[in-house]
């Protein structure tokens, strides 16, 4: 659905993920279906990704659905950084989602998000929005131990315009990435 919206818009749509074989499987369900959105995919990290490209253009939305441990999404954060040019806006996915089961590790996609840009940043609540009893919820968890914290959101949306650089970013990397953004945003 992604792809479509961006086919109609023109735009170029980028596919991330660290796993060939969920892109390969991913073109496959692509060409079952009959999209022409052709994506440009990418094997790796965002951080790679950031690394392998100079983009001349400025990526609308940035939605960060991979890795869903509190550390991954940090760090998807901060590679958000990394891109030569800024995103008008950064999607999550899974805002709310917990588990009980160890094996997942510690997944808390809003504490990242928080912790990062504050805990007042302006955000928009996106997707499917839950009460005080969803399902799957802590009492009555999934069979594989995720689940929704009460009155939570499936996604949120931020634009980047609204927040300060993440807090983790060293001091020299702050300068220099509000220095090349400034002048990209002056000259777009
Ligand atoms: C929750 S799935 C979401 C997939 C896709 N967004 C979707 O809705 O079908 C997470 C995906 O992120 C990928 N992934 C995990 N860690 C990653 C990372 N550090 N960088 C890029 N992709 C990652 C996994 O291989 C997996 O395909």
């Amino acid at each position: 659905m992604l792809g479509h919206l961006c086919e109609q818009l023109g735009w170029p749509f980028h596919v991330i993920d660290i796993n060939q074989a969920y892109i390969d499987l991913t073109k496959t369900v692509l060409d079952r279906v009959g999209d022409r959105s052709a994506p440009i995919f990418f094997a790796g990290t965002l951080k790679e990704f950031a690394q392998a490209h100079r983009l001349d253009y400025r990526i609308n939305t940035i939605l960060i659905d991979a890795n869903h441990d509190y550390e991954f999404v940090r760090k998807d954060i901060q590679s958000i950084y990394s891109l030569n040019r800024r995103p008008h806006f950064a999607a999550f996915h899974d805002y709310s989602l917990r588990s009980s089961n160890p094996a997942h590790g510690n997944i808390r996609v809003d504490r990242a998000i928080h912790d990062s840009w504050g805990a007042r940043l302006p955000l928009e609540r996106i997707g499917i929005q839950f009460g005080p009893d969803p399902a799957p919820s802590r009492q009555r968890p999934s069979p594989s131990g995720s689940y929704w914290e009460a009155n939570g959101s499936e996604a949120v949306m931020i634009a980047l315009a609204d927040v300060g650089l993440p807090a983790d970013l060293g001091l020299l990397r702050r300068l220099r990435i509000m220095a090349n953004w400034r002048d990209k945003v002056a000259s777009r």
